[in-house]
């Protein structure tokens, strides 16, 4: 799954909400979430973000935290 890291935090820019095909992307109190099961990794949504906040899992950029972790805590998937 994609997932939402740090830069989304107090921005919110919501592009990414109206790229998803299947509106996975959920409103958080300080970022937006990606849920890790409903996410079907078309990728539309990286692009438009325009602070770059949008990664595939497993190309979070390192020292970030783990927002993999946090995106489906979010969700209480894990
Ligand atoms: Fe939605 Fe596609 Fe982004 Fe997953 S990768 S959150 S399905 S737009
Ligand atoms: Fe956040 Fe970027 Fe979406 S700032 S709400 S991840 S467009």
């Amino acid at each position: 799954a994609y997932v939402i890291a740090q830069p989304c935090a107090d921005v919110k820019d919501k592009s990414c909400v109206d790229e998803c095909p299947v509106d996975c992307i959920y409103e958080g109190g300080r970022a937006l979430y990606i849920h890790p099961e409903e996410c079907v990794d078309c990728g539309a949504c990286e692009p438009v973000c325009p602070v770059e906040a949008i990664y595939f899992e497993d190309d979070v950029p390192a020292g970030w935290g783990d927002h993999r972790g946090s995106n489906a805590a979010f969700f209480d998937t894990i």
